[in-house]
Formats: C-alpha cells, sequence, structure tokens
C-alpha cells in the first residue's frame, strides 16, 4: 500500500477525537493551530474552549481589546501570538468583512501565519492539497526516508517540502494532513517512539540504520543567554503596589509587571541593588527605603533565555515619581491584568 494510504488507515483508527478536527470553520482551525504552534495539544485545550465561548467569531474576537485577549492567553506564553491573532482578527473583520480568506496567498500573508499554519487552514478548511510540514513531518519523514539534511537550512527545507508534495494525498490533503501530525506525535514521538508496534517498521531507513535518536538533524544549537530580574514590589500603607505595562520589543509585550532592575550579574545584597542606575531611575537617590522581605531566586525558562528573579519587598516615603511611569493598583486586582507566568506564580505565593 502507499504511504499515504498506510498513514491515513492507520489515523482513522487511532486518531485522538480533537475539537478542532470537527469543523471546518477556517476561524476555528486558524485559532487553534495558532494556540498549538508552541503547545501541546492538553495544555491548548483547555485554551480552545476558552477562546470560542469567549469570542465564537472572527468579528468578536475583533472586538475585544488586546489586553482582554492577553489575558485570556496569559500562561500560554509566546505573547506575540495572541497580539497577531488579534491583530489579524480585526484586518479579516475591516478587509474581507469578517469572512475568511480561501486563497492560500492571502491567508499566509496574514499577521502571525507561516506556511505551515497556511496549509493546515487551507487544507483543513477547504481541502486544497497543501502538506503542512512542521516539527511532527519532519521527523516522520527524516526518519522513515532517511533524510539528513538538516531541517533548519534552506536545502533541508526544500528537500522536505518537495518530499511533503510528493507525498500528500491531493484528494484527502485534511485526513492526510491530520494523519502525519498525529502520527509524529503519537508514535513517531522524538523520544522513546513506539517503533516495535510502528505501522512502518519495515521501511523505516532511520530504524534499519540505528538512526532513529539522530534524526531529524539540525545545524544548530539553540543558544541561551541567562538574565538577571529584580523585581521590586513596592507596598504602601494602602495595600497597593506599582505595575507597568512592558511596551518595548522585549519578551511580554503588553504584559505587565512590577518595576524591574535587570543587572549583568546575580545580586547578593539590596546594597548592591541599590549601587546600579537603572535602580535609581526608579527610586530617588534620596528616599527612605525599608526592604521588609527578598524573595528566593526562582528560574524561569524560556526558548532563548533562562531568566533568574528576585522580587525585593520594600517601602518607601517617596511614591510620587513612581507615579508618572508605573500603575498604582490595589494588590488584590493584579489578577485582572495580563501577567507573565512568572509574575502570575510569585503573586499567588504570597
Ligand atoms: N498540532 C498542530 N496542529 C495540530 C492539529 N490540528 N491536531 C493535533 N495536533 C496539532
Amino acid at each position: 500500500m502507499e504511504f499515504s494510504q498506510k498513514l491515513i488507515s492507520w489515523y482513522k483508527n487511532n486518531k485522538r477525537d480533537l475539537p478542532w478536527r470537527n469543523t471546518i470553520n477556517p476561524y476555528k482551525i486558524w485559532l487553534s493551530e495558532i494556540i498549538l504552534q508552541q503547545t501541546r495539544v492538553n495544555q491548548g485545550l483547555s485554551y480552545y474552549y476558552k477562546f470560542i465561548e469567549h469570542y465564537p467569531s472572527v468579528k468578536d474576537l475583533a472586538n475585544a481589546s488586546e489586553q482582554e485577549v492577553l489575558k485570556l492567553w496569559q500562561g500560554l506564553g509566546y505573547y506575540s501570538r495572541a497580539r497577531n491573532l488579534h491583530a489579524t482578527a480585526r484586518i479579516i473583520t475591516e478587509n474581507y468583512d469578517g469572512i475568511f480568506p480561501v486563497d492560500y496567498k492571502k491567508i499566509l500573508s496574514l499577521k502571525g501565519v507561516g506556511e505551515y499554519t497556511a496549509a493546515a487552514i487551507t487544507s483543513f478548511a477547504y481541502n486544497q492539497p497543501y502538506p503542512v510540514v512542521d516539527g511532527n513531518v519532519f521527523r516522520v519523514l527524516a526518519r522513515i526516508y532517511g533524510v539528513d539534511t538538516p531541517i533548519d537550512t534552506p536545502e533541508g527545507k526544500k528537500t522536505f517540502n518537495g518530499l511533503a508534495n510528493k507525498l500528500i494525498d491531493k484528494k484527502q490533503a485534511a485526513t492526510y494532513n491530520q494523519a502525519i501530525m498525529e502520527f509524529g506525535a503519537l508514535v513517531c514521538t522524538p523520544k522513546n517512539p513506539e517503533c516495535e508496534n510502528c505501522i512502518f517498521n519495515n521501511i523505516c531507513a532511520a530504524l534499519i540504520n540505528q538512526q532513529i535518536e539522530l534524526l531529524p538533524l539540525k545545524s544548530k544549537k539553540i543558544k541561551q543567554t541567562n538574565r538577571y530580574f529584580n523585581y521590586l514590589i513596592i507596598e504602601t500603607n494602602n495595600s497597593e503596589t506599582f505595575i507597568a505595562e512592558r511596551k518595548n520589543s522585549d519578551i511580554w509585550k503588553g504584559l505587565y509587571d512590577f518595576p524591574l532592575i535587570e543587572t549583568p550579574k546575580k545580586i547578593y545584597s539590596f546594597n548592591e541593588l541599590s549601587t546600579y542606575s537603572n535602580f535609581q531611575q526608579i527610586i530617588s537617590k534620596t528616599a527612605k527605603i525599608v526592604l521588609k522581605k527578598v524573595s528566593d531566586e526562582t528560574k524561569h525558562i524560556l526558548t532563548h533565555q533562562k531568566i533568574y528573579a528576585t522580587f525585593w519587598h520594600i517601602s518607601t516615603d517617596k511614591t510620587k515619581s513612581l507615579e508618572a511611569k508605573y500603575k498604582k493598583i490595589n494588590n488584590s486586582s493584579i489578577n485582572n491584568y495580563p501577567l507573565p507566568k512568572l509574575i502570575e506564580n510569585y503573586v499567588k505565593s504570597f
């Protein structure tokens, strides 16, 4: 039997019942694919239900504020996905009268939609024969066909796209695409794949050549930088504190955090922290400060960064200058704002 037929028949018997597979509504498919871009199915499910409930249509999403969308996205990470989702909903509402485009090129031109997502939407919603090539597909094809071209190079991209285009069942593009991703998620997994029970174990080049652990190849290692975040939790007599929206192009744009002093290394004492000029930009040199509590250092791992965070609880007699730069809020209202997971976790702990 042909590769695609074998795969589709495996899929029909083994697929998970996932809500975005029971619809051809392009809005719901787009939403699910954006959620699933850097997120596992189990974690993404509750967010998918939440978004569909709050925003049943693309117009409902467009009518929401960005802050509301970020709040709903809180905890899922990679927040530019949420900002792009919202911006794109507004474009579809304004430029396409709320009707999702059908044309691959038009879909590809939408903010936050790359080749993978455009192929997923056009195939799942309209059964157009665009093959999806995501991490699962790279892995399945690299192993079964023994492709050792690094997947993160132009040559690798060409090779895998070419193979994917040859293999797709053009009449059943939606089912074929779901099937190959599901196979990568359930059988041909990154670690400990189920080779004993695999329907391709008689032809799989990587299994035959003992290259399962090796494939797919990547040319680059992800570089990680260490960052040291010192947050000031400024306590007032009225159970208030200061927060601000992150505005620059750094991580967590649009989310809220406490006054932040980033330092090039770990800080061991409050005295040391107060010598940094970015500390003095927040708290005036002449202010009286009482240090009330220091948290343990917490480590927060992102794809390209490791963040070591310490929370310094202080009170001060000079808060006027803070009010220009920061938002003074009641402690109890902090959870009304979209927060990075790091902040959400810390706030939960006190
Ligand atoms: N990951 C990305 N898209 C997916 C989908 N449609 N079903 C299951 N997992 C996925």
